[in-house]
């Protein structure tokens, strides 16, 4: 399967080293020969046909920050790169925007109208265009991959779509950013302001490239929708949230609310086609209550009953296992090799 990358940060460059490490368990089990034919990121694209040196690529990237510097490199944007060269499928991995979209959507509906499959952890243009790229993909007839959307390596969108096929999810709460549940789990241990912990996150690479979006829980709010649009059939963008970050929560309130058993957490919330993520206080043996940079989602299904998932929300090698996940699964349902 040969695959195009665009964006080479911190998703893209661990998507390359989780290749390296699984090349010979996805070739064992899956009989899986991954290729990656071309590499851009804003400087530029790397291209090679019979697949590029992927542990040049990262040495390239580790040495000048920019793909224009792996050998035979040229000054051809994402875009044309998507045009000019074959392969099964686009990653799709740039910077997440979630005012416009942008660079991220054109992408996707440019790849999706060259035919190739498409995968991505970019949440802005789900958030904002999710039914246009859903039908795009249908129309081109195309696979739409995003696990990796929301939650991280927390397998939600799949879980719901595969394994719960038969049920109707009714409704959806959780913890969907790990960079505030960092800062919070910090704040309720060590009391710690709100500022100094989220310093912490931004050095952990877990944070936006604007923290704000996290903390006033925008990120959410994207996450949230998304979920939304896949797995409930709202036709919704993330300006329909209503959305309450973590700014206001004080060192103060979550001692207190510790002192009587409760947690505070920033929940997002879809229930009868209204959307909402705000401060919530959560009873310490909630299946909710989970810290660090740790997700949850509680899945509220008509015939499973509840389901509650947890895993890793953020971070460049755990975010790979989903989109790892989307591509096998592309890979075996269109019998590429
Ligand atoms: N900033 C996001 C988070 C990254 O903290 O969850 C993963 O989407």
């Amino acid at each position: 399967m040969d695959i195009q990358i665009i964006g080479f940060g911190v998703i893209g460059q661990g998507f390359v080293e989780v290749l390296l490490r699984k090349e010979r368990f996805l070739k064992q089990r899956y009989g899986l020969d991954l290729k990656v034919v071309s590499i851009s990121d804003i400087t530029g694209t790397a291209v090679e046909g019979e697949g590029i040196d992927l542990r040049r690529a990262l040495e390239v990237m580790r040495q000048t920050r920019g793909i224009i510097n792996y050998p035979g490199a040229r000054k051809m944007t994402g875009v044309e790169a998507i045009e000019a060269f074959e392969a099964d499928a686009v990653l799709e991995v740039t910077p997440s925007n979630i005012q416009t979209g942008e660079p991220g959507l054109t992408h996707m509906l440019k790849a999706m109208g060259q035919g190739k499959h498409l995968v991505t952890s970019n949440k802005g243009p789900l958030a904002l265009r999710f039914r246009a790229l859903s039908d795009a993909a249908k129309k081109n007839g195309v696979e739409f991959g995003f696990e990796a959307s929301v939650g991280g390596a927390m397998p939600i969108i799949n879980l719901a779509k595969v394994n719960l096929a038969g049920d109707e999810i009714l409704a959806i709460e959780g913890i969907l950013n790990g960079t505030t549940n960092f800062v919070l789990s910090r704040m309720a241990k060590e009391e710690s302001p709100l500022e100094i912990v989220l310093k912490e996150a931004r050095e952990m690479g877990i944070a936006e490239a604007d923290p704000s979006y996290d903390i006033e829980g925008i990120d959410t709010a994207a996450k949230l929708v998304i979920l939304a649009n896949a797995l409930m059939g709202i036709d919704a963008t993330y300006r329909d949230v209503k959305t309450q970050g973590i700014r206001k929560v004080t060192p103060e309130a979550v001692k207190l609310a510790k002192e009587d058993g409760y947690a505070i957490k920033l929940i997002g919330e879809v229930r009868n086609s209204h959307l909402e993520v705000a401060p919530r206080l959560v009873p310490v043996d909630h299946p909710l209550n989970v810290d660090g940079i740790l997700n949850v989602a509680l899945l509220q299904t008509d015939v499973a009953g509840d389901i509650t998932v947890v895993g890793k929300g953020a971070g460049a090698i755990e975010t790979n296992s989903a989109i790892l996940s989307d591509i096998i699964s592309i890979a075996l349902k269109r019998g590429l090799g």
